[in-house]
């Protein structure tokens, strides 16, 4: 493997733990304001974010890559309004939608393309990630000031449940 393109590859291994960190501090936040629902749901992206780190641990140790494990930041951010959180992921994701997107340009030059391919589910994925992210902003400016709309989308975010992705499961 093109050595850019592993290390690129190890550094987004730090990256979505980051990811899955920022995440769990979200539902922290949620945690200490009541809303369970909220927390629940930045619990299971915060799952789903360590899912794809290992996917690409995995990935390297499939194609005989060192992995190298780095610190992982500290999440650092202040909330103070309910919203803050729903910007701040939004504003995250498509920071790691770029991410993704330099590695794919790295992967296509050197012509990696089992690397590109392996990649391709990212892509969509970050897709879905940005999606979700403005769609509960959306939902937050709509409902989320009143008392009883706040609580039945509390109610929505509580019903969301965590699946694995592997290597074996991901599929376009
Ligand atoms: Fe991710
Ligand atoms: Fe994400």
């Amino acid at each position: 493997m093109n050595e850019k393109v592993r290390e690129l590859l190890n550094d987004q291994i730090n990256k979505e733990m980051y990811s899955a960190y920022l995440y769990l501090d979200m539902a922290n936040f949620y945690n200490d304001k009541g809303l369970d629902g909220f927390s629940n749901w930045y619990e299971v992206q915060a799952k789903e974010e360590m899912d794809h780190a290992m996917m690409i641990y995995h990935y390297l140790h499939d194609n005989n890559q060192k992995v190298t494990l780095e610190a992982v930041g500290k999440p650092d951010k202040v909330y103070e309004e309910l919203i803050d959180p729903l910007n701040a992921a939004y504003a995250h994701e498509q920071y790691v939608t770029e991410l993704i997107h330099t590695i794919y340009g790295e992967a296509q030059k050197v012509n990696d393309f089992r690397t590109v391919q392996f990649l391709d589910w990212y892509v969509k994925e970050q897709g879905e990630e940005e999606k979700n992210a403005s769609d509960l902003i959306t939902k937050m400016e709509l409902f989320g000031t009143d008392p009883r709309g706040l609580y039945l989308l509390d109610q929505e975010l509580a019903a969301r449940t965590y699946t694995e992705t592997t290597l074996a499961t991901m599929s376009l």
